[in-house]
This record gives structure tokens, C-alpha cells and sequence, in this order.
């Protein structure tokens, strides 16, 4: 959850290391801090709340020193205060520690060093790996051997970065699951928790996985397993461009990421279907002899991503008739699952490093399952614990709330859907072509739809004062009502539930009194009537309706306070296209209620602690 960034190279290491919390601040903003080793002694300075208010404490001192680490925080262990901002030093001030994850035997270390006299001066878990440093260098160890000590002691998650007075020129780190990837270029060396803070430098990264240590020079980024032997660093290319990471003329992240989802469902589109329409996953690397032998699809992921998933249900079971089961991943592992040699298993991340997600993926390959992993990210975990990976192209999302991601994964679990359909033959050649076609159009269909945006504007004005809204959606619809609530939730902090309009009169009708808003999700022919009738049943007691349909829709136009029209497409691929207004609509009342939409409270962009 919390940005890592560590820095060495013969220029300044302050300015790169702020550049790098800045890409990285969608991770956490609970508090930031860098520590720089400045002529011979390590300068800490650290602030709770965003990285603007570290940059004002760091207005007037201007730290030399071509050697450090920063951090932007996710509050775990320790309320969000200047006191519990990382780095964490210490008790001889020359040794600072930055750390993504959770040190779950912290109590029992803190206690065993606090009884050989180290003091603390943080609340955290994070401090004990400061003081087993310390210890070890105490012993005459370089900097990666004493952290080699420390990371066996520890248990739990952690990316740990390490700088030293005493050794100027180096960063360590290590890394137990938390992501960490590292990369040289230009003379610098970095290590980072992500790419943006590595895109101004290099696209050629180091993924560096759970149980290696790193250490970063000038121009070298050098690999070893926990026991130190050393590991060759096998780079991989990134091809977002620094722009795609940055604003551009938007106002915030998120409504650029809106703006880009024709191209990412292009993108994600792209070199995927031979002359003659079939379907080509050759990079998927999917041996059809598994394919064949599947007799039922798990369907695992958190969030945003868990919404796809419903999409991708429906898909699977229509276009090949095999059972799929869909989880939380969080939910999973503990519920006992029926797996063997015949189920698949497709793990959705955008960010690739869910701890739950991943977790899950990993059970279910112990259980003989084959794994499919969908995600955005290059080099993330989700693809060394996976069989086989689809990748989404939807090119950096630094939003905190998921947009382009997802409309990526419908487009991907469609295609994978399809997929298994041709492979398997259960699904005419002819039929396939005909949804293939219907995705291609979609790209321009989007375009269509984001033409919506004054009329989402002017709407969420109107709405925006409102305490709860309801979204009902049968079908695929659901998947988009679900979604349409989170967007809302997450960045507005307006109370919303999306719910399956059949369970209305089952007990969520009973919310609705006059003026509560409620988004019916009226697209496509096949829940037409039932769902326009549900949004009579509201209507008559007095709720605020607003439809998403397809446009010429009569009787929806009548029923509706607000109407989105969006084109109409195969019902399965709907929720690319439905999805769109509710993000807007999101992302306006948001701004109508002064909150910061690309940095909602308490969350951050990939959850990588359960
Ligand atoms: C989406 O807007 C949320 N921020 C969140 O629910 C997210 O989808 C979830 O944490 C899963 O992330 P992942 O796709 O990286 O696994």
C-alpha cells in the first residue's frame, strides 16, 4: 500500500526521490518523508499528510547528498503523524528504514531489542528492522549483510528499503511478498514499489521477487536470494511513456483515465485476432491440451476487479457451458474450495499485487488448478504466480478509483471468454466473428458515450447533496450497478448500494422515501421490462431515477429525472459501455463536494496486506 522509492547516481538524490513519491503517492497519503545521506550523516525529515506538506518542511534546506530513500505512507501499525511517518531510524541516527507491508512478530522483537537498550521513537512495526540493522552493522557487517540478518528475523510482508551513513554510493532492500521492483540508468540505480517512479529514468525494469535482496549502485542493480547467493536480474520492458503517467491538460488522474478507455479497450484488443478473426492469446501461452481437459472456471478478485469477474461469469457460462464460480478473494482460501487438475482458475489485479488475489492464486495452484492471471501490470507478482497471463493495455492508472482498468478487464475476460469458447468449439465460428465484430465497434462506441459528460456534469450537481443512493441492475447489470456504487462510495463518501433489482421487494425497497436517487442500469432487450418495472416500483414511492439505456428507449425516457443514452451492443459486452456515465457521475459529484477524487480517504491504489 505505501510508495517506496530509493535512489543512488552522482546527481542530487532530493529532487528524484520527491519526483518519485509524487508517482507514488496513490499508494498512501497518510504522511511522506525522505532520508538523504548528506556528507556523512543521514538527514530525516518527515511529515504527516500529503507529500505538500513534506515539501513545505523541506522548503529552505536544501539536502545535498546523491544518496537516498523516500517513503509516502498507508498508515498500518501507528496513527498517521509526523512521529510514525517513515523513515524510521536508529538509535545511532545513521541507519534509515522504509517499509511497505506488515512485520507481524513486531511485538515480540520490539520487546527483545528494547531489553538489550534500543530506544523507540515510533509507534510502528516498521522501527524493529532499524534496530536489527543497527546490531548487525554493530558487528563490522556491511549494510546488505546486516539486512540479511534482519530480513531472518522478521515474519510477515515487507518491502524494506535501507540507507546508511556509513555507506554512502548503496540503497538495499528486501522483499517478502510487498511488491518491489528495481532499475538502473544514466549512472543512477532505483528501487521503487512501482513503475511510475522509475518511468522518467528507464523502461527497462527489474522485477524483483519475494525472498531477493537488492542492492542499488550507481549503474548497477545487483540480485540475491535471503541465504546471499547471488541471482541473475532478469529486466523486463515497460512501454507506458512518461506521459501516459502524467496529467495532461486534466484536472485529475481520474478523469484522464476516463478519457483514455476507448484506447485501452483498443489497446487491450490489439494483435489479438489472426487474418481470418480467431482469436490468438499466443502471448497468453494457454496450452489448448489444458484447455480442453477444464471441466469448471473459479473466478477470484477483490473490488473493482471482483465486478469484472461477474462479467467474465457470464461470459464464460454462455459462450462455453462450463460452470464458473466466482469469489471474493479475501473469502476464498477459507471456504474450503472444490479444486483439482481440471478447474481454472482466473485471478483479475489490475495492480497485479493483491495480497488476498494473490494468496488465492497460490492455493488454488497448490490444489493442482491451472492458473490464469489478468492484470495491467507487467512484472507484477500475479504473473510469476500464474500458469499463463492476459495482459489488460490500459497503460498506467494512477487514479485510486479503478476506470480504464476495468473496462480493460471486461474487454480481456470477453476475449478470454471467447477464447476458451473457439478452442473448446462450443460456440458456432460464425457467432464468435459476430462478437468479435460487436468488440471492435466498442472503441467508438466509447467515444459515443463520453460525449455524455455535461449532461453527467449538470446531473451530479443535483445530486450531489444527496445521503444515499441505490444502483439496480439485473444480469451483467448487476456488475455494473456494483461498480457503479463503489465509484460512488469510494471517492464521493456518499453512502451507496448496488443491488440486484429482483432483491428490491426483498428488502432494500424499504430505503427508498421521496428524493433517494436510484441509477437503473435499463440497457438491452433481455431485462428491458422487468427492470423498467422496478424503477416504476421506485419511482411510485417517490425515489429519483436514473437510467442508463439505449437511446429510442420510450418508455425509460419517460421514467427517467436523468437519462444516460448510450449505444446499444451485444448484452454481454454492455458494461463497457454502461459502466462509463456512472464513473462520470462518480468523479462530478465528487468534485461538486470539494473532495480530491484521485486521492480518496483511507484508501490506496493496490492493496498489498490482507
Ligand atoms: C477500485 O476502484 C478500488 N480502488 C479497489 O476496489 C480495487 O479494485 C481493488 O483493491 C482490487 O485491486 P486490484 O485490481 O489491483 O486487485
Amino acid at each position: 500500500m505505501c510508495g517506496i522509492v530509493g535512489y543512488v547516481g552522482d546527481g542530487p538524490a532530493l529532487p528524484v526521490l520527491i519526483e518519485g513519491l509524487r508517482r507514488l503517492e496513490y499508494r498512501g497519503y497518510d504522511s511522506a518523508g525522505i532520508a538523504v545521506v548528506d556528507r556523512g550523516e543521514l538527514q530525516v525529515v518527515r511529515k504527516a499528510g500529503q507529500l505538500a506538506a513534506l515539501e513545505a518542511e523541506l522548503d529552505g534546506r536544501p539536502l545535498q547528498g546523491s544518496t537516498g530513500i523516500g517513503h509516502t505512507r498507508w498508515a498500518t501499525h501507528g496513527a498517521p503523524t509526523d512521529r510514525n511517518a517513515h523513515p524510521h531510524r536508529d538509535c545511532t541516527g545513521r541507519v534509515a528504514v522504509i517499509h511497505n507491508g506488515i512485520i507481524e512478530n513486531h511485538d515480540e522483537l520490539r520487546a527483545e531489542l528494547a531489553a538489550r537498550g534500543h530506544r523507540f521513537s515510533s509507534d510502528t512495526d516498521t522501527e524493529v528492522a532499524a534496530h536489527l540493522i543497527e546490531e548487525a552493522m554493530a558487528d563490522g557487517v556491511t549494510l546488505r549483510a546486516a539486512l540479511m540478518r534482519t530480513v531472518a528475523r522478521l515474519e510477515g510482508a515487507f518491502a524494506l528499503v535501507v540507507t546508511a551513513a556509513s555507506e554512502p554510493g548503496v540503497v538495499v532492500a528486501a522483499r517478502k511478498e510487498s511488491p518491489l521492483i528495481a532499475g538502473c540508468g544514466n549512472g543512477s540505480g532505483f528501487v521503487a514499489s512501482d513503475i511510475p517512479a522509475l518511468l522518467p529514468y528507464t523502461r527497462d525494469v527489474v522485477p524483483v521477487d519475494s525472498g531477493r535482496l537488492v542492492e542499488v549502485r550507481a549503474g548497477k542493480v545487483s540480485l540475491y536470494s535471503f541465504d546471499g547467493t547471488p541471482v541473475d536480474p532478469v529486466p523486463v520492458h515497460v512501454d507506458w511513456d512518461l506521459e501516459a503517467a502524467e496529467k495532461g491538460g486534466y484536472e485529475d488522474f481520474m478523469l484522464k483515465e476516463i478519457h483514455e478507455q476507448p484506447a485501452a479497450v483498443r489497446d487491450t484488443m490489439r494483435d489479438r485476432f489472426d487474418v481470418s478473426g480467431r482469436i490468438v492469446l499466443d502471448d497468453v501461452r494457454l496450452d489448448p491440451a489444458d484447455l480442453r481437459r477444464v471441466d469448471k472456471v473459479v473466478v477470484v478478485a477483490c473490488g473493482t476487479s471482483f465486478h469484472a469477474g461477474i462479467a467474465a461469469k457470464h461470459a464464460i457460462e454462455h459462450y462455453t457451458r462450463l460452470p464458473v464460480e466466482l469469489d471474493l478473494a479475501s473469502e476464498f482460501r477459507y471456504r474450503d474450495p472444490v479444486l483439482d487438475r481440471n478447474s481454472m482458475v482466473v485471478g483479475i489485479a489490475q495492480s497485479g499485487e493483491t495480497a488476498d488475489t494473490l494468496a488465492a492464486l497460490r492455493f488454488a495452484r497448490d490444489m493442482g488448478a491451472v492458473i490464469v492471471a489478468v492484470t495491467n501490470v507487467v512484472g507484477s507478482s500475479i504473473t510469476r504466480d500464474a500458469d499463463a497471463v492476459l495482459f489488460t493495455h490500459a497503460g498506467p492508472e494512477i487514479g485510486v478509483a479503478a476506470t480504464k482498468t476495468f473496462l480493460a478487464q471486461l474487454t480481456a475476460l470477453n476475449l478470454l471468454a471467447l477464447y476458451l469458447a473457439q478452442e473448446r468449439a462450443s460456440m458456432p465460428p460464425e457467432r464468435i466473428a459476430g462478437t468479435i465484430a460487436a468488440m471492435t465497434r466498442l472503441p467508438e462506441q466509447l467515444e459515443e458515450v463520453l460525449t455524455l459528460e455535461d449532461d453527467v456534469r449538470r446531473a451530479a450537481k443535483r445530486l450531489a447533496g444527496a445521503r444515499d443512493f441505490l444502483f439496480i441492475g439485473r444480469g451483467v447489470g448487476m456488475a455494473v450497478a456494483l461498480e457503479g456504487a463503489l465509484k460512488l462510495k469510494e471517492i464521493s463518501y456518499i453512502h451507496a448500494e448496488g443491488y440486484a433489482a429482483g432483491e428490491l421487494k426483498h428488502g432494500a425497497i424499504a430505503l427508498i422515501e421521496p428524493g433517494v436517487p436510484v441509477v437503473a442500469i435499463v440497457t438491452g432487450r433481455t431485462h428491458q421490462d422487468k427492470m423498467l418495472a422496478n424503477v416504476e416500483e421506485v419511482r411510485a414511492r417517490g425515489a429519483e431515477t436514473i437510467l442508463v439505456a439505449n437511446p429510442g428507449n420510450r418508455r425509460a425516457q419517460a421514467l427517467a429525472d436523468e437519462l444516460f443514452e448510450v449505444p446499444a451492443t451485444k448484452p454481454l459486452l454492455s458494461p463497457v459501455l454502461d459502466t462509463v456515465p456512472l464513473q462520470m457521475l462518480a468523479y462530478f459529484v465528487a468534485k461538486e463536494r470539494g473532495l480530491s477524487p484521485d486521492k480518496p480517504r483511507n484508501l490506496a491504489k493496490s492493496v498489498t496486506v490482507e
